[in-house]
């Protein structure tokens, strides 16, 4: 099996090089690569590639992934987001390829109190959600092979973060305030790589597993609960931290440019019941992190 991995770099793509590399030849490309185009803002120089490489599986882990950013740059967005899968859904589809994609819970508008389905009406709060959504219907559109995973809160020990966020601030402030009216599932990027491998291997033998699924680790907590949980195990692993209080805020204390959901529970049953796995709570991969990210 040929897998292309676009966007290797990104805090899924990273685990993506890990867990696809058992599965056959991989060939991982990124936005500055200069033999293989893996440029996103040059649609037609990746279609190149996947005509070049000609891969059974493509594998899209790159996206334009600054939420408030995208408010002031919603071109950009749309390139990177929708124009662009566009483009490899169709190329993807001329060679019969299996395309795998990633989606958000910002194509929700985040109402109610419940854990949505897959196929639950999906209504963005922002340009980030409105140019996934873009991205998720080309997709689907253009390649019907395709697996598109809407994940949540993704966090890793590379790259930028939520979790290495409270780790440095909690050294330096002895106050914070923190969101206690979002509800969602921090969800590892290690999980993420190892579901999809997992899928890819499913997809084999199993071609009636086609669509979106809601891959998301289980439970839920509060960006709020979430940051105490952090600081816990960080003091319990012996770290000494300058935070002394931390204040659980309203949404409307914290304004964004981006406005975000908040209910952002996904049910992750049909994934677990399709490809047979069980998705962990999210505190198991937090506390992995944690423990990696101070080098315990
Ligand atoms: N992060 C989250 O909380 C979250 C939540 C829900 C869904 N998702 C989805 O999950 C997927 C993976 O996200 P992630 O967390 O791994 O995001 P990430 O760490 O921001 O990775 C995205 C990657 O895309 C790269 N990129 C930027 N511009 C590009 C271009 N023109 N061409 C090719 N690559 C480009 C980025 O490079 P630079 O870093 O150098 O810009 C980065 O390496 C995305 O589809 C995202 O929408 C993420």
């Amino acid at each position: 099996m040929k897998i292309l991995l676009i966007g290797k770099n990104g805090q899924v793509g990273w685990e993506l090089q890990r867990s696809l590399s058992t599965l056959g030849e991989l060939v991982a490309v990124d936005f500055f690569d200069t033999e293989l185009c893996g440029d996103l803002t040059n649609p037609q120089g990746v279609a190149q590639t996947i005509r070049s490489v000609k891969p059974d599986v493509v594998v899209n882990a790159a996206a334009h992934t600054a939420v408030d950013k995208a408010e002031s740059e919603r071109e950009l967005s749309q390139l990177l987001n929708a124009d662009s899968v566009e483009v490899i859904a169709k190329e993807t589809a001329k060679l019969g390829a299996l395309l795998i994609h990633y989606s958000t819970d910002y194509v929700f508008n985040g109402g109610g109190e419940h854990y949505r389905l897959e196929d639950e009406q999906p209504a963005p709060l922002n340009v980030y959600g409105e140019t996934k959504l873009a991205g998720e219907i080309a997709a689907a559109t253009y390649n019907p092979r395709h697996f598109i995973f809407r994940t949540s809160w993704v966090y890793a020990t590379r790259g930028a973060n939520f979790v290495k966020t409270m780790l440095r601030l909690s050294k330096e402030k002895d106050t914070l305030s923190i969101i206690n009216d979002q509800h969602g599932a921090p969800t590892g990027a290690e999980l993420l790589a190892d579901a999809t491998a997992i899928a890819i291997r499913t997809e084999v033998t199993n071609k009636a597993l086609y669509g979106t699924y809601h891959l998301v680790a289980s439970g839920e907590t509060t960006w709020y609960d979430y940051a105490q949980y952090i600081f816990d195990i960080a003091k319990e692993l012996g770290e000494s931290l300058a935070i002394k209080e931390a204040k659980g805020v309203e949404t409307t204390e914290y304004p964004t440019p981006a406005k975000r959901p908040h209910n952002s529970r996904l049910s992750n049953q049909k994934f677990q019941q399709a490809f047979a796995v069980k998705l962990p709570d999210w505190k198991i991969g937090v506390k992995r992190v944690v423990i990696e990210a101070l080098g315990k």
